[in-house]
């Protein structure tokens, strides 16, 4: 569809410029400014400067760029240029009109200009969830991710929580870091070693407005706070995945809103600053890569050993509505775990159905109320105390439910059930409610709904049963988890992992619930999305990095994907919350749900150094485009040989395949030892529908660490699949200590 607009557009302006060559230029989202005279910011991609060494100062990086300008200022006197970047792009931001922007394209050096993308965030239990435990395994060996620094690109943090102390066990950072703290002295320390906020070309307070940048720093590296839980709910020690490393913050994102040319200034900085994870909680939605500031950004990054976490959005369970699907970032999506802040509603008729709820105060009476739907707004955003007051409310999922539980509770309503569609299927949440509720399933809401359409004096009581462990299934897929198929990647399965990501209990700037003291001494709050399941990754990437430095950004990521868990706690495939708990595709879980220790210790990893993305990309762009995103002199597309995206070294397999009987396809991967030696058998442990898959070796022997080797994979057709079917299976590499587990997921067409 999108792209159907951008060609006709493409068409159009072919007529209108006579020169393909501004196709490089204009991007879909530009053409309606064509004719336009308002000065707007431009990103500008340009070649990396010749000799380029020679511009280490930043103020001749900066010449260089103003070198594409008309001239320095506005009229107004404004300064055009607004951001010099060095690591994120070659290039800059400035102030230009359309047609400023377009007489660059004479520039030699010019390669791209766009206007910004919007990028928003989506918005302590989970490390032993995922089997890190104190005094042993990857925690201990790690020592907790010690010395490692994790940039978290957000909404800012909250620096006098307790979740940002240092502890005397974190280390002064390193001696060649020069991050800012624009705090002012002596807010910064050794746990939150730098923070810095970037809008419009200035540092504002990189202070957290919203509670998003906090809560997701705190999950990736979070100081232990003891006693630490929401309105009593959860207690227990709440600390970040990777307890002993440190925390810059760069804030590119206002109320939860920004926009790329401030982010990409925030990804330069602590690139510039020496970070080793980068945790990017924000999306921008589906985008072509040089579109999306992240995925340019993060090949740089991995260029510099630098690992980019993002998260894949909170746009699910509609499918190929997907962030961050570039290969080479670490694409996250969200998974349930089993803890439940429990509420029980007990009808009228004896049945009981489970809910959620962090309010769960002990001074209620659990007494039966009339239970109704409400008048006329089924979602409850406008209720009338002659319909509610005194009774228990049944209101559609939105998100509004905090806010429609304090106009229930204006409406002097009692209590009130929080019902999903068939949309948010199972996925329910602990919310900080100001008055008895409870969060239901669709399922249950069915059963709700049938009993008060179906009996005369409907009545309910809300139990409350506190926090508990232990539901089933878990993990499973978060509803709102973004979902592949990617439309931009070529047909790389994402996300790769999934982690916790629904009612993650972390640090919050204020209190929450029905009475808030003002004491925001210790304050913490319960979040779903995305958005929490990326620091948990980038925190088990410091562990996982302290342990191995010299693991490639790749390395890393096959050592997370390889050993995911594809298996619930029963035993079950990880099933789906949005459809019916039925097992969860490869393009909802992508590898499976992250498993830390293990990929501590994976055997083998599939490696991919940054220049072998080239062929892949010139397989989808132009030379410009791909020299925008590599930033290497000579690329020249026409002369190289382009592979897939499934010749590309990936983990996993996602393979686009002819339906025509005996068409066939043949794909290379090469192993990295990074165990022990050993002999691997290869097998396919579970065939696709519609196919025939043959490997070219049995067993792969490794007799030293780095060793590597290659083995091919021929597909074969066998002509009963159906156009646009979508077919998984599996294959992996087992000796006897290791399993390296690669999905297969093939579309036919
Ligand atoms: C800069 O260039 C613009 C457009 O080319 C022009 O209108 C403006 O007068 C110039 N400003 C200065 C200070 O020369
Ligand atoms: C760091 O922040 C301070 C205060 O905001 C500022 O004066 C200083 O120039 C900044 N340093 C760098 C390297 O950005
Ligand atoms: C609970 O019920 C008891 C006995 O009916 C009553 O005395 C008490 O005030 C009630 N408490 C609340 C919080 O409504
Ligand atoms: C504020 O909260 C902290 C942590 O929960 C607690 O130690 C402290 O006593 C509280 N202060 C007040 C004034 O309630
Ligand atoms: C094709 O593959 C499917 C599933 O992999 C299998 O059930 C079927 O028997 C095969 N058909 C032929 C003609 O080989
Ligand atoms: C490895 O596979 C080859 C066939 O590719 C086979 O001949 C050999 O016996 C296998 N080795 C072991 C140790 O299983
Ligand atoms: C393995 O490779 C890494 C770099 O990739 C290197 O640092 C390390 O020394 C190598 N180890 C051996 C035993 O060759
Ligand atoms: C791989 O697993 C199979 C069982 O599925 C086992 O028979 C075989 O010995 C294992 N291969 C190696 C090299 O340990």
């Amino acid at each position: 569809m999108e792209d159907k607009k951008c060609a006709t557009f493409f068409a159009m302006l072919i007529i209108l410029f006579a020169s393909n060559s501004y196709l490089r230029l204009i991007q879909c989202q530009l053409m309606p400014i064509v004719s336009d005279n308002q000065v707007k910011t431009f990103i500008v991609f340009v070649e990396e400067p010749v000799g380029g060494a020679n511009l280490v100062n930043d103020e001749e990086l900066t010449n260089f760029h103003r070198s594409f300008l008309p001239n320095n200022s506005l009229d107004s006197g404004e300064e055009r240029m607004i951001y010099s970047y060095r690591h994120a792009i070659s290039g800059f931001a400035a102030l230009l009109t359309a047609d400023e922007a377009l007489a660059m394209e004479t520039k030699p050096g010019f390669l791209f200009a766009r206007l910004p993308e919007e990028v928003r965030a989506e918005t302590t239990y989970t490390p032993e969830f995922m089997g890190l435990s104190i005094g042993g395994g990857l925690w201990w060996s790690s020592q907790y991710g010690e010395g490692i620094i994790i940039g978290v690109i957000d909404n800012g943090i909250t620096p006098t929580h307790p979740s940002f102390q240092s502890f005397n066990a974190v280390p002064a950072p390193p001696v060649n870091w020069f991050g800012n703290c624009s705090f002012g002295p002596n807010v910064c320390n050794n746990k939150l070693i730098g923070a810095m906020a970037f809008q419009n070309g200035k540092n504002p307070s990189p202070l957290d407005d919203t509670g998003h940048g906090t809560h997701c720093a705190s999950i990736a590296a979070g100081s232990p706070v003891y006693d630490a839980g929401v309105l009593g709910q959860a207690r227990g020690t709440a600390g970040g995945i990777a307890p002993r490393a440190h925390i810059s913050a760069y804030k590119v994102l206002y109320r939860n809103l920004g926009s790329d040319d401030d982010m990409l200034a925030g990804i330069d900085q602590a690139i510039r600053d020496g970070v080793n994870v980068l945790s990017m909680s924000l999306v921008s939605g589906p985008k072509h890569f040089l579109d999306s500031g992240i995925a340019v950004s993060s090949f740089y990054a991995i260029t510099q050993g630098i690992v980019p976490c993002a998260a894949a959005g909170n746009s699910g369970p509609t499918a190929s509505v997907i962030s961050n699907d570039a290969p080479w970032i670490l694409t996250v999506g969200a998974s349930n775990t089993d803890r439940r802040i429990k509420v029980t509603v007990m009808l009228g008729n004896g049945m009981e159905i489970d809910g959620e709820s962090a309010y769960q105060p002990d001074t209620h009476n659990a007494t039966d109320l009339e239970l109704v739907l409400p008048g006329s707004d089924p979602d409850c955003l406008s209720v009338d105390a002659a319909d509610v007051k005194g009774k228990i409310v049944l209101c559609e999922v939105s998100p509004f439910s905090l806010l429609i539980g304090r106009i229930v509770k204006d409406a002097e309503g009692e209590g009130m059930i929080i019902m999903n569609d068939v949309k948010h299927g199972f996925t329910t949440s602990s919310d900080p409610h100001v008055l008895p509720a409870a969060h239901v399933s669709h399922v249950d809401a069915q059963k709700l709904k049938a009993y008060v359409q179906t009996t005369r004096n409907p009545t309910a009581s809300i139990v409350f049963k506190g926090t508990q462990f232990g539901a089933s299934p878990t993990p499973s897929v978060a509803y709102f988890s973004g979902r592949g198929p990617s439309q931009y990647n070529g047909g790389i399965i994402k996300p790769d992992i999934i982690a916790p990501g629904v009612n993650i209990l972390a640090a919050w700037p204020v209190e929450v619930g029905p009475n808030p003291t003002g004491n925001t001494t210790s304050t913490f709050n319960f979040m779903s999305g995305t958005s929490m399941a990326t620091p948990h990754v980038s925190g088990i990437v410091a562990d996982l990095k302290k342990n191995h430095p010299d693991w490639s950004p790749a390395m890393i990521k096959s050592a997370i994907m390889t050993t995911a868990l594809t298996e619930d706690l029963d035993g079950n495939p990880i099933a789906d919350d949005a459809f019916s708990h039925q097992p969860a595709s490869y393009f909802a879980m992508g590898a499976g749900h992250v498993n830390p220790e293990r990929a501590n210790d994976p055997g083998l990893v599939y490696d991919t150094q940054p220049l072998d993305y080239i062929p892949y990309l010139c397989g989808m762009y132009s030379t410009p485009t791909v020299k925008s995103i590599v930033r290497q002199q000579g690329i020249d597309c026409s002369i190289i040989q382009s592979i897939t995206a499934a010749e590309l070294n990936y983990p996993s397999i996602g393979l686009r395949m002819p339906i025509a009987k005996g068409s066939a396809i043949v794909i290379t991967r090469t192993v990295t030892n990074v165990g022990p030696a050993e002999l691997y058998d290869l097998q396919i442990k579970k065939m696709p529908d519609g196919v025939d898959i043959r490997s070219d070796k049995k067993n792969l022997s490794f007799s030293a660490l780095n060793e590597t080797q290659s083995f091919r994979l021929q597909f074969t057709s066998n002509g009963t699949a159906q156009s646009g079917q979508v077919s998984e299976g599996y294959l992996i590499l087992n000796s006897t200590t290791h399993v390296v587990r690669s999905p297969i997921s093939i579309t036919y067409y």
